[in-house]
């Protein structure tokens, strides 16, 4: 999901280059490192690696070379670019077929309940829920034609989820609710139930198309789903709750919006905008809220605490002190979300499992550094919003692969990142007695910097970024990228040289490189790509966009085995197709060289959506990716009308749904290449 922004400003990147401009915050002002950075880049010959290394010679306080070394080859990309697409449907390479597949609703489990609106929220738990976007493929016994997809459910559309819905003025985040503002029961559960994670096993059949199979490993993860709390904040008083007196459990995962593989196999699943879905109607609310968004307001984004007949499941949002204490009411439980979520895609009895020590923050995803056997395994990942930061866990024990499990994710250092502006950076520990993080200063202990994550990276000054999301590391030279979607409240004043650009539209991804191993305290950095249009997007060497390669807001990221750099784009319905960001047209997904910075446009979308979540079978001959939110830019005038921008892909008159793209070669070839 992407947040509003103000439309109708020109980039100031558009004007940088040749006018000087003034900045009152004293930074280096960012065309002077870009200038500087160019210069060195066309001297060694375009090398970001190498320019990064003429950056440590002289100025960085660590001397390693950062060159790739022999060895490491560029990928091929061998497709034709696509154009910028409009249409309601899905456009990829010539050569390239797509298929639409597990859209919302598909039976997966259960008495396999056939998709209808009128299903129950019973049905839901069953079925595929909606707005699909972080994904993997875990292969089954290695195989490329046979595996389990795991996927999450970011959020929903109340409108396109309840037959009872149609006529109603509803725009993309309106619900039906009665008069006196109580929900409907059975419409929360299915609610709860769209929102999750699905796990399904899927199979190529010999006409080369894919279809679902019906297994005992099956499974919807939702919002209700019974959860355990493990790492530092699990049983202490920040999450005893009237369903938890021990603060040891939970229900439900929210918001699911990227996520991550272990080293060990299982699926992540991160919690972002969670802190929306919770009431509290306390006239003072802590930081633990506070700093999340959690203000003094009698309603949560869904109002699922008003559900008819009050049941504890639903009443839960409602996180009011209501009770004499902690373990009589919901007060604590929005500080039972906010971590990445570990499931066991392979045990369909298991239960998920929060790891608190990874931070407690809109958990974008989480990308794992490659394990190496002896060593602490590394994650890194990113809080999406605005002025947000990035951090990275390092575990306490080392990676053995003979007994590797979660609990390594439950002892260790959360870090965060400082980026300077010589082109250094420092990861800073947010651990007790570490960087000011003291009960005078307002930290208790570990449990409580952890539930605090945001105040804590407050405190130790790490650097605000323009909403970061992604990330990816490259297999070759394990540079980790993210990407950084756009920021348009940021100010000529709070402009920084990794987030360069003030009234960011159209964001950037920025990479760097470990002084060592993934666990060090110390990294170089860059800047892979400044988004835009032909005039205000620079890629690697400098050089503006050209079309095939202009694209706004930087989502989706993943690096394939060979260094293929997938980019899914996430321009928010509020300003998509207009303005400024016209000329991108839908969302979309591109391919990019990380040696030369090459851009080539692979895929378009449906009208209103966002692509997100990609990931190929491990012989690279499929390609899943997803569409969310199809015809979410329908206004709720349109859709009392029963006028829909998009019918994706059902056609005809139907509602949108998301779903995931199936996407093959017509020669059997690999992805990109
Ligand atoms: Fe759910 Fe940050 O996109
Ligand atoms: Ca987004
Ligand atoms: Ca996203």
């Amino acid at each position: 999901m992407n947040q509003p922004q103000n439309p109708g400003h020109v980039d100031p990147i558009l004007a940088a280059g040749d006018e000087p401009m003034s900045n009152a915050s004293g930074n280096a002002y960012f065309g002077d490192i870009l200038e500087t950075r160019l210069s060195r880049r066309t001297l060694l010959r375009g090398s970001l690696a190498a320019a990064v290394a003429g950056v440590m010679a002289t100025q960085l306080p660590f001397g390693r070379a950062l060159a790739a070394g022999p060895g490491v080859e560029a990928p091929s990309i061998g497709f034709k670019a696509i154009p910028v697409g409009t249409g309601d449907s899905v456009v990829v390479p010539e050569g390239y077929r797509v298929q639409a597949f597990i859209p919302w609703g598909t039976p997966i489990s259960g008495d396999m309940p056939a998709f209808s609106l009128d299903a129950s929220g019973e049905n839901q738990a069953h079925q595929i829920g909606s707005h699909h976007d972080g994904m993997h493929y875990f292969a089954i016994d290695g195989s490329s034609r046979d595996g389990l997809l795991v996927l999450n459910h970011e959020y929903i559309e109340p409108r396109f989820l309840h037959a009872a819905a149609a006529g109603m003025p509803l725009d993309r985040n309106g619900f039906p609710q009665h008069e006196d503002g109580s929900r409907d029961a059975d419409q929360v559960r299915k609610e709860l139930n769209a929102h999750g994670v699905s796990v399904v096993r899927v199979r190529q059949g010999d006409d080369g198309q894919w279809q679902v199979v019906q297994d005992r490993l099956n499974r919807r993860v939702t919002g209700l789903t019974p959860m355990q709390l493990a790492g530092p904040v699990a049983g202490t008083e920040h999450v005893v709750t009237k369903y938890s007196p021990d603060g040891r459990m939970t229900r439900g995962t929210l918001n699911n919006c990227a996520h991550g593989v272990t080293p060990w196999n299982t699926y992540l699943a991160a919690e972002e905008n969670w802190a929306g879905y919770f009431a509290n109607e306390d006239a003072e609310i802590d930081r633990r809220q506070s700093r999340y968004g959690i203000e003094t307001r009698a309603e949560g984004r869904y109002q699922w605490h008003r559900a008819q007949g009050g049941a504890d499941e639903f009443v839960r949002f409602d996180a009011t002190s209501r009770g004499a204490a902690p373990s009589e009411d919901y007060r604590n439980e929005p500080h039972a979300f906010g971590y990445m979520v570990e499931i066991d895609p392979f045990d369909p009895q298991s239960t998920p499992i929060k790891r608190t020590h990874l931070g407690r923050f809109a958990h974008e995803g989480v990308i794992f550094a490659p394990a190496v056997e002896g060593q602490p395994v590394v994650a890194y990942s990113g809080d999406d919003a605005r002025f947000e930061y990035i951090y990275k866990f390092v575990s306490a024990r080392p990676y053995e692969a003979s007994n590797a499990d979660g609990s390594l994710l439950d002892e260790g250092t959360l870090y965060v990142a400082r980026f300077n502006d010589d082109g250094s950076g420092e990861w800073l520990a947010l651990a007790p007695g570490q960087n000011g993080l003291t009960p005078e200063n307002g930290f208790a202990e570990l449990a409580d910097i952890l539930v605090n994550t945001r105040s804590a990276a407050d405190h130790v000054g790490a650097t605000k970024m323009d909403r970061p999301e992604w990330g990816a590391v490259d297999p070759a030279t394990g540079q980790v990228y993210f990407t950084l979607t756009n920021n348009t409240r940021r100010s000529e004043e709070q402009v920084d040289a990794a987030n360069p650009r003030a009234e960011n539209h159209f964001g950037h991804i920025i990479r760097w490189q470990e002084d060592g191993t993934h666990a060090a305290e110390r990294f170089a950095w860059d800047i892979f790509v400044l988004a835009g249009d032909t005039e205000s997007g620079r890629d690697l060497a400098g050089e503006p966009l050209g079309q095939e390669a202009i694209f706004s807001s930087p989502d989706g990221l993943w690096i394939d085995p060979d260094r293929r750099v997938w980019i899914q784009s996430d321009i928010s319905e509020s300003v998509m197709n207009s303005g400024i960001h016209e000329v991108f047209g839908n969302n979309q997904m591109l391919v990019a060289n990380p040696e030369t910075g090459e851009i080539r446009r692979f895929l378009t979308g449906p009208i209103g959506q966002e692509i997100t979540g990609v990931i190929t079978t491990p012989d690279q001959r499929t390609m899943f990716v997803n569409v969310q939110h199809p015809g979410a830019t329908t206004s709720a005038e349109a859709f009392a009308a029963g006028e829909l921008v998009s019918h994706w892909p059902d056609g005809g008159n139907a509602i949108p749904r998301s779903a995931t793209l199936v996407i093959t070669r017509e020669d059997g070839g690999i992805i990109g290449a």
